[in-house]
């Protein structure tokens, strides 16, 4: 591959020759713990144990780092445990860092529940204000200015190439969770950023059957430091998760064309529907981040939340009243999902600055034929 080649070439060949010894043209599932050396430390292609590499794993890597134009990625078995690997390697205790106001909950948690414990204290900023940001970054050291965009989920989009302005500026690293986005939508290093964070779980894993994160960096020696710290703990993807994410990762931009689509078409639905009172998609031009979004993205994603007039009970009954859209916790697979943030995926940001409305409902909208998925919100809501 070279860097010339296109994403979709990328996504399907990155990292991944076919195998030399048999010309199979998919990569093997390497379901091994450890190699035979040739002699004390005599390594074959830098393999000796799993935990610090594995071919599967690093076919993965190398096809993450090329879609999101890094020269390095790590693929750990989830999310939070890139997200847990960074902040362990960036930050001491005692430092401190400043969090959205609009995030996954258990990257909140992790912040408020567990590096707590650790000593990072941290503050919780409006990140679609560059403004605001920037006031919490004056006259102190801040280590990580943490970003989501699209948030989850209220799909808050926040300004990549100034939040890294203002992170830098100030010394900071601008970390960005890309994961509603994905690398085909939205290249945040390209933009400035130190640091990609994903939960493989979502886009780019794309079928709701494997559980994986990842970090990309772009800068070597950071990526190395984080390489140390992964094999140190040891939260790696593995070899058949990297494999299942790989597949996914080839069928990426069709199927986030086809999300995007899909999403746009039920977000306009919603909005024209008489008993929702606000929807949260930033490609419809009333979203105060449509223009950012529209500059930064390549278009807007699969996510799409909305809220109820008749508030929270009315928000819970339509989330069991769905036959297509499946109700259940994830996002970015081939299926349509629903859920009710405040008691399912945020249920553990009630109480906090992050807490979200009861009235709201988050969907996942897949790739299935969409006419037929909004029959079906439009029965769910009452009217069908
Ligand atoms: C935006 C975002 N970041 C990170 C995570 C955590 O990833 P994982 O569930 O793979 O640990 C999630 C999970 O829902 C998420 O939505």
């Amino acid at each position: 591959m070279t860097n010339q080649d296109g994403f979709e070439t990328l996504a399907i060949h990155a990292g991944q020759e076919p195998d030399p010894v048999t010309g199979a043209v998919v990569l093997p599932i390497y379901q091994v713990s450890t190699y035979k050396q040739d002699g004390v430390g005599g390594l074959r292609g830098g393999y000796e144990y799993s935990r610090s590499a594995n071919p599967t794993r690093t076919a993965l890597e190398q096809c993450l780092a090329a879609l999101e134009g890094a020269p390095r990625a790590l693929a750990f078995a989830s999310g939070m445990a890139a997200e847990d690997c960074l902040l362990r390697t960036v930050c001491s205790p005692g430092d401190h860092v400043l969090v959205p106001d609009d995030a996954y909950g258990g990257t909140y948690r992790l912040f408020a529940r567990v590096f707590s414990g650790w000593g990072l204290t941290h503050d919780v900023v409006p990140i679609s204000h560059v403004a605001a940001v920037r006031e919490q970054l004056a006259g102190r050291k801040i280590t990580v200015v943490w970003a989501e965009t699209p948030t989850n989920p209220l799909l808050g989009i926040a300004d990549i190439r100034a939040l890294a302005e203002a992170a830098h500026e100030a010394g900071a690293l601008l970390v960005v969770d890309n994961t509603f986005a994905s690398p085909y939508l939205q290249q945040p290093l390209a933009l400035g950023a130190d640091v990609v964070v994903h939960s493989t779980t979502k886009y780019l894993g794309g079928h709701s059957d494997v559980v994986g994160g990842a970090l990309v960096v772009a800068d070597p020696e950071l990526a190395e430091r984080l390489a140390f710290t992964q094999n140190a703990t040891g939260g790696v993807a593995g070899p058949f998760d990297s494999w299942l994410t790989l597949r996914g990762v080839k069928t990426l931009a069709a199927r986030m064309d086809r999300h995007c689509r899909n999403a746009m078409r039920v977000a306009q639905m919603l909005a024209e529907h008489p008993a929702v009172s606000e929807v949260l998609y930033p490609g419809l031009p009333s979203h105060p981040g449509h223009k950012t979004a529209q500059e930064q993205m390549r278009a807007f994603g699969g996510m799409v939340s909305f809220r109820l007039l008749a508030g929270e009970e009315a928000a819970v009954r339509a989330c069991g009243r769905t036959r297509l859209f499946t109700l259940g916790e994830s996002l970015g697979g081939v299926e349509s999902l629903i859920e009710h943030p405040a008691r399912m995926t945020h249920a553990s940001v009630t109480g906090s600055p992050l807490e979200v409305p009861g009235d709201l409902i988050r969907l996942s909208v897949g790739i299935e034929d969409c006419d037929d998925l909004l029959d079906d919100l439009r029965q769910a809501l009452g009217d069908g």
